[in-house]
């Protein structure tokens, strides 16, 4: 059997080594404290983002026809895990909302010109679940599964529990797109609590621009399944 041991299997040295909070001692350890909490947020929320994108890469290619219904229970499976990972994300907001202003203030300078903005695994995520204009390669791949199984997604939406694994991929969906509204809307409040007017280090208006950003994904399967309340 191998000797592997625990730290050697998730590379605790090197994961450990990746936190440097650029405030110098000189300022004191609250502030040291406060600027590793905000470090390992953005580092967490982007091992997150990892797993989330590729959670939704392969659901969407489960889906993609020719998607019999085993593809579609996997794409399932994947799409419930990307809705619960959603949630850690949302939970990481509240945690940062406890960094104290003063402290965020004080280290905020040495930042520069970085920004959540500019995450490229975020802008991959957003590719993948559009916003409330666009509908985004997973609502695309959705459809395609629906319409390959010879029906539409207002079908779907109509026959409810009767369309099978069809209707919970939609209702995964909801799920998911409901998540990524609330994680949105967390860090909006948590913006705000930390910047109030101020613009963002990214060079945004900070809490307006963000606002006009927290939209939710899959317009066309939010209105279809308002229908139902007009049979
Ligand atoms: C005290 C904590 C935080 C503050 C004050 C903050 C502030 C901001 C601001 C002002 C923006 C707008 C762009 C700009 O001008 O910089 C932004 C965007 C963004 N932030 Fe944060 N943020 C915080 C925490 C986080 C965390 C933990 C994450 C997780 C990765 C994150 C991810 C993002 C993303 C993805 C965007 C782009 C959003 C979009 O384009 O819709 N932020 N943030």
């Amino acid at each position: 059997m191998s000797t592997l041991k625990y730290a050697e299997y998730l590379q605790m040295e090197t994961l450990l080594s990746l936190q440097e909070p650029r405030t110098p001692h000189t300022a004191g350890r609250a502030v040291v404290l406060a600027e590793q909490l905000f470090i390992i947020t953005h580092q967490c929320c982007e091992l997150w983002l990892k797993q989330l994108g590729a959670d939704l890469d392969a659901a969407a290619d489960a889906l993609l026809p020719p998607g019999e219904t085993l593809d579609l229970e996997l794409a399932l499976e994947f799409l419930l895990r990307a809705a619960e990972s959603i949630r850690v994300l949302q939970q990481q907001m509240l945690v940062l909302e406890k960094l104290p202003l003063r402290y965020f203030a004080e280290f905020r300078t040495y930042l520069g010109t970085a920004s959540g903005a500019q995450s490229a695994q975020f802008r991959r995520l957003t590719t993948l679940l559009g916003n409330s204009h666009h509908q985004g390669s997973l609502y695309e791949a959705f459809a395609a599964a629906v319409e390959y199984h010879g029906q539409s997604v207002h079908d779907i939406c109509r026959r409810g529990v009767e369309a099978g694994v069809l209707h919970r991929l939609a209702e995964a969906l909801v799920d998911l797109g409901n998540g990524y509204w609330h994680w949105k809307v967390a860090h909006l409040a948590l913006v705000s609590r930390m910047v109030g007017e101020e613009g963002g280090t990214g060079g945004s208006s900070g809490v307006d621009f963000l606002a006009r950003r927290t939209t939710r994904p899959f317009p066309e399967l939010r209105r279809l399944r308002g229908t139902v309340h007009h049979p």
